[in-house]
């Protein structure tokens, strides 16, 4: 899809391109921060990014300038997992993970059989994710192939940059969810050939978790894996404690959790493990040496009472992490409430997250870890136009807290505690303005 749109936003911009450190000053050239910048689009990418006045004399004559000052600009948000299948059961009331997943999970999935229903969550799963500004996101359907192919279209009619993949399950589910072994496989196989790199699209190939799959289906999807270095792979790893007792007495013959997914091949630099809570240092190091990424999920794991993310362990080991909702575990969709949950689940083990680490993980961090970097993610010249328009005065109690900022890094904290969709003035992706908050 191409957009031949040309324009100009004007805007506080933020990006990062490092790691901006744990310090609460962030790290030397880690940050570019322009008061008053332009971003120029042209073709659906950044073409340049400058301090306004620079810029302007540049501008072809009649070009649309955007005026967004008093507003902050960062690239769009990414979220690392989420399952838009699980978007109706959001909020369902008091149980852990096993049991979530038996009693609203499981049932709640079984629905994406039919093709209309999976058409609507798509479309209404893509109308919330652009008005929390999250552009890109890697994205769990249910085990039925007609519920990847309705996300990956009304994903590609959007022209957004969406990583997505089919559930694979062939056991402990009901059977209108579990495939046949290896016709989960072929399925998979159709749903590569008919979707992944098309536009911005992505596949992921997805093991719902070491429970729900036979070693068949886990060693058959480390072959795909083997046979296309392009392909992602997400899943879940020691997330909950029933869990971990449930996986040591299915394989006896693997050492830990993590065993089950290295023996089939499934531990890669493009592979997502969602929470790893419940891991001792030595699986960190296995999980860092081949590049992998846990996805820090904090409003799940607080939702679900999985535990609490130890994120300066796995920095400690160089395993990267991403942040992500976990919606229908997580109970929000917005990376700023992602921010915010983060936050307190630091605060209980005494690793509070900086506003720069937050800002940086939802922009630049998740992009590097999911291997996207090249695309999106930071806001230069030949990235892809995904972006979203911050407003610091939402609300009035926004306007009052950042009224009163007397730095960057304060005004980010505040939008990381008290912001939510309202926060969000505009998300921009492919060029495009995909959502803009109602007056
Ligand atoms: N583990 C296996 N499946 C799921 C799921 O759907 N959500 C969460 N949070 N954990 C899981
Ligand atoms: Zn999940």
């Amino acid at each position: 899809m191409t957009n031949n749109d040309s324009r100009v936003l004007r805007a506080e911009l933020l990006s990062f391109d490092a790691d901006p450190g744990e310090d609460d000053a962030p790290a030397e050239g880690s940050v570019c921060h322009i008061v008053d910048g332009g971003i120029w689009i042209e073709n659906g990418r950044i073409h340049a990014v400058d301090d306004y006045a620079r810029l302007a004399p540049e501008l072809p004559e009649g070009i649309e300038v955007i005026d967004h000052r008093g507003k902050l600009i960062t690239p769009g948000f990414i979220d690392s997992h989420v399952h838009y299948v699980q978007l109706e059961i959001m909020a369902s009331y008091g149980r852990q993970l096993l049991d979530w997943l038996n009693d609203y999970t499981f049932p709640e999935e079984c629905r994406f059989a039919a093709r209309a229903h999976a058409e609507a969550l798509s479309e209404a799963f893509l109308d919330e994710m652009l008005r929390v500004g999250t552009t890109t996101a890697q994205v769990f359907c249910s085990s039925h192939p007609i519920s990847v192919d309705a996300f990956f279209s009304a994903s590609r009619q959007r022209d957004l940059r969406m990583l997505a993949g089919k559930v694979l399950m062939d056991r402990h589910a009901p059977d209108a969810l579990c495939d046949d072994t290896l016709g989960g496989i072929r399925d998979t196989e159709r749903l590569i050939g008919d979707w992944h790199g098309k536009g911005r699209l992505g596949y992921s190939l997805t093991p719902r978790f070491a429970p729900t799959s036979s070693r068949a289906q886990l060693d058959a999807t480390g072959g795909l894996m083997r046979n296309d270095a392009s392909l992602w792979l997400q899943t879940h790893l020691a997330e909950n404690t029933g869990e971990l007792d449930w996986v040591a007495a299915l394989f006896p013959g693997s050492r830990d959790y993590l065993a089950v997914y290295e023996q089939s091949g499934l531990v890669g630099p493009r592979s997502t493990f969602a929470h790893g809570i419940h891991l001792d240092q030595a699986m960190r190091a296995r999980l860092a040496e081949r590049g992998a990424n846990l996805a820090f999920c904090p409003s799940s794991n607080l939702f679900l009472g999985s535990g609490l993310f130890d994120r300066l362990a796995a920095r400690e080991m160089a395993l990267n992490i991403t942040y992500a909702s976990d919606v229908g575990g997580g109970t929000d969709l917005s990376g700023l409430a992602t921010l915010k949950a983060a936050y307190q689940v630091g605060q209980l083990r005494g690793q509070p997250l900086t506003a720069w680490q937050g800002f940086y993980g939802l922009t630049l961090g998740n992009a590097r870890a999911l291997s996207l970097d090249g695309h999106i993610g930071r806001l230069a010249p030949g990235m892809e136009a995904d972006l979203v328009v911050l407003d610091p005065a939402a609300t009035p109690l926004l306007a009052r807290r950042t009224a009163r900022s007397r730095s960057l890094s304060e005004t980010l904290f505040a939008l990381m505690m008290l912001g939510d969709d309202r926060s969000v003035a505009e998300t921009w992706a492919g060029g495009r303005l995909q959502h803009r908050r109602a007056a």
